[in-house]
């Protein structure tokens, strides 16, 4: 058995992937032209030509600037159904069996897209994936940080019926990190653990932003995860700290070489991580734009650090005791 083999038949739950990151060239094209959205005037005119502007992003701006072009072309309950479909078909070749998954609502609703359709076509293939692949998932949604406070209050008050109804299970924070940060959306953290005392709570932090805004993710908006996070590795008080209270960071290796937080996956912190404590687990971010799903990620991880089977047992085991599923599905994925 190849070791390729062994991670791909490892039991993979991941907690950090956008489900708008996930819409591949070869969906993007169609989709344009099934709902006739125009592309801008220099966007790349093939899936071959976009796939090399993606191996090339200066930083996370830089990509966001692709990944909200892209958002564009998503328009009816079915769009939303068939990107999360198809997500959920590549990465179960990949051996994940559990995701929680992250969308941006306000990408969708600034351009008159009713949440209904967004939360309804996702919420079908979720329902497809545990029936027909065994995937268990869940649904986080996110809000946009370079928006106004305001209209991320908005969003959070129109998501109340989702909140309640515990068809979105958890809150997160992302778009660009600087110089947005985490404190600033405290009320809406807030808010929306009124509607839901249940709700799970993360937030990026520690991206492409400094290890302070960790911190304040964790005391000011309650986060009981952080996405990213390797730039916790600054502060090694707080790095005592996450490990003490099991706080799971939700790394993405490709992603981070991609968007150049790091040069080379062996610069990143996770042998550190591992020797103090700190519980991570290993994702994909936008699989279609980084150029790899789970699998990949872990593949990565392991040709830039050698690790044992026993110690890959232990990678993935964290990631399973990370999850937001109940002990029930834990103890069937361990
Ligand atoms: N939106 C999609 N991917 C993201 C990332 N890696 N960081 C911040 N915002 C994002
Ligand atoms: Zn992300």
């Amino acid at each position: 058995q190849t070791m390729r083999d062994f991670l791909r038949e490892l039991p993979k739950c991941e907690h950090h992937v956008h489900l708008e990151g996930t819409l591949e060239p070869d969906l993007l094209f169609p989709l344009a032209k099934r709902n006739n959205v125009s592309l801008p005037a220099d966007f790349p005119s093939s899936a071959e030509a976009l796939h090399e502007r993606y191996n090339r992003f200066a930083d996370l701006a830089d990509f966001l600037h692709f990944y909200y072009i892209g958002t564009n072309v998503l328009l009816l309950e079915q769009d939303f159904f068939d990107l999360a479909w198809a997500y959920f078909q590549r990465a179960a070749a990949q051996g994940l069996r559990h995701a929680e998954m992250f969308f941006d609502p306000q990408s969708h609703t600034t351009r008159g897209v009713a949440l209904d359709a967004v939360v309804g076509g996702f919420r079908r293939a979720c329902e497809r994936a545990e029936t027909e692949l065994g995937v268990t998932s869940k649904l986080i949604m996110c809000l946009l940080r370079h928006l106004p406070v305001p209209e991320c209050l908005a969003t959070v008050q129109s998501a109340q019926p989702f909140f309640e109804s515990g068809t979105v299970q958890g809150l997160g924070l992302d778009s660009a990190e600087r110089p947005f940060p985490p404190e600033l959306f405290t009320e809406c953290y807030e808010q929306a653990r009124r509607f839901q005392p249940e709700l799970r709570l993360t937030a990026h932090a520690g991206e492409e932003g400094p290890a302070s805004y960790v911190t304040t993710a964790l005391d000011l908006l309650g986060a009981q995860r952080i996405d990213h996070g390797v730039r916790c590795v600054e502060d090694a008080a707080l790095v005592a700290r996450l490990a003490s209270s099991d706080t799971l960071l939700t790394v993405c290796p490709l992603s981070n070489v991609r968007l150049q937080v790091v040069q080379h996956v062996r610069e990143l912190p996770l042998q550190k991580l591992l020797d103090a404590g700190v519980p991570f687990s290993l994702n994909s971010d936008d699989p279609a734009y980084f150029g790899g799903y789970v699998l990949d990620n872990y593949v990565a991880v392991q040709q830039a650090f050698g690790w044992s089977r026993q110690t890959w047992a232990r990678v993935a085991g964290a990631a399973v005791r990370g999850s937001w599923c109940d002990d029930k599905r834990k103890t069937e994925l361990l």
